[in-house]
């Protein structure tokens, strides 16, 4: 589908960042907040939804599917239609960039006796959706075009699905999550074995809106039963600071000389903090201050200073609790003493572009020794700064524009970013809440 005109935008070298700042709110959280509630009877307020365009389409989504989403104030809310309440929609659903939007959405349609066609943008339509679509099969989803793996994509639900027990092939929350969704609507007992832990905001929700959920541990996997034909009830929901949005922050701190700044209500929750902790190892000075839980969720005040560091190994086992992290740790570790070392980046390969090229490309173009080898990214840092003065392919991809935006502000010489308009879909407020700590961005020709 058609996507915005491509913006260039460059960023150089400010003065030292400072303040204190609030991310918009979790990007995971917010698109499942919107579809529980559509699930549930009765009214779901939820405060802190973020409205990135990939968010937006899944409350345009449900509204298309005869879902009341709207929003009072500063909050949303959403007039749940029930399990299995959904009406078939009267034109394609359009999803835009987002890949958890139509892979949750498509757990969402299965247990509904309805036909939708999903469409998206070119980046989209290039993502295998065969993932998820082959345990909902399983359960009973039907595809008009079988064995197809990517949009354009219709599908037809079945008011009885059959419950299932599937072993994730990869370490994805999306398939996890849209089997669940899936499960809400079986009769009997829905499991997931995950064999490395994801993000668990869908078990977390689902239990917060009265699902029976439990989550065991069978052979050292952690497996996550869903009890099906179940009622869930409308329920409110406080949805936190996206980590994934904070690192572009933290890092652009660490990077640049006599910074210090603070983000507050920063979602925490284990399986979404490996960037930080992996900052922690590169020698950041960095600290969670005020822990609290929030709405089901434990969220911090987050305060960053600029930091020396030094390049780490980051194992394979924490992909999955930062795989949105890698593009800006790989900008960040250009700036540390040695080489860091990404394992276990396969599934980097499949976001809104292949990540693993990309963030090698950029880094190249920005005189940073970079490469890709197998599922290996390998930065070399320590190389008494960053040259910068490159200009970045983004592929349709928000993080690796943001990413090499926050580059460009340690960079000796600006970095500009080939399209900044993808942003929008997850941070619409990245290039305002950087200029507010004291970030310089500009169109290409003013920067020259
Ligand atoms: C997400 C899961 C991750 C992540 C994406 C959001 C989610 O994708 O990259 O941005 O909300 O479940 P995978 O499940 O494909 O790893």
């Amino acid at each position: 589908m058609s996507h915005p005109r491509p913006v260039p935008l460059t960023a150089g070298k400010p003065g030292p960042l400072s303040g204190r700042v609030r991310v918009p709110g979790d990007k995971s959280i917010s698109h499942r907040a919107l579809m529980l509630g559509a699930l549930a009877t009765g009214r779901t307020v939820i405060t802190g939804l973020l409205e990135g365009r990939d968010v937006l389409d899944t409350a345009q989504a449900l509204r298309a599917m005869g879902c009341p989403v709207r929003k009072t104030g500063a909050v949303w809310e959403v007039l749940g239609r029930g399990v299995g309440g959904l009406a078939e929609p009267a034109g394609d659903i359009d999803y835009g960039n987002s890949g958890t939007g139509v892979r949750l959405m498509l757990g969402v349609v299965a247990g509904n006796d309805i036909r939708v066609r999903f469409v998206g943008d070119a980046s989209l339509s290039r993502r295998p959706m065969g993932r998820v679509l082959s345990p909902l099969v399983q359960m009973g989803l039907e595809v008009e075009e079988p064995g197809r793996d990517r949009l354009p994509l219709a599908v037809r639900g079945s008011a009885d699905l059959l419950p299932l027990e599937y072993r994730l092939p990869v370490p994805s929350a999306q398939i996890k999550s849209a089997v669940l969704l899936a499960g809400l609507h079986a009769s009997g007992t829905t499991t997931v074995i995950e064999p490395e832990a994801t993000r668990d905001h869908t078990e977390r929700m689902l239990r917060h809106f009265g699902a029976h959920v439990t989550v065991a541990t069978r052979d050292g996997q952690r497996a996550v039963a869903v009890e099906g034909d179940g009622e869930l009830e409308g329920r409110p929901v406080a949805v936190p600071g996206d980590p994934s949005s904070a690192a572009f922050l933290a890092a652009a701190a660490l990077m640049v000389p006599g910074s210090e700044i603070a983000i507050d209500g920063v979602l925490v929750n284990p399986t979404r903090t490996g960037f930080y902790a992996t900052l922690a190892e590169m020698g950041a000075d960095l600290a969670f201050e005020n822990e609290r839980e929030e709405g089901g969720e434990p969220v911090a005040d987050l305060r960053v200073r600029h930091s020396r560091l030094r390049g780490v190994r980051v194992p394979p086992q924490r992909a999955p609790s930062m795989i949105d992290e890698y593009p800006v740790l790989a900008c960040l570790a250009a700036f540390a003493a040695g080489e860091t070392r990404m394992e276990g980046l396969a599934e980097l390969r499949v976001k809104e572009s292949d990540r693993l090229a990309a963030t090698a490309a950029g880094l190249l173009a920005n005189g940073v020794p970079a490469k890709a080898e197998g599922d290996t990214l390998i930065v070399a840092g320590g190389r008494g700064g960053v040259r910068g003065g490159g200009i970045v392919a983004t592929h349709l991809d928000h993080r690796i524009a943001m990413a090499f935006l926050t580059l460009g502000l340690g960079a000796d010489r600006p970095v500009t970013v080939d399209d900044a308009s993808m942003i929008a879909t997850s941070f619409p407020e990245f290039q305002g809440l950087m200029e507010g700590l004291g970030a310089a961005f500009a169109a290409p020709e003013a920067a020259a």
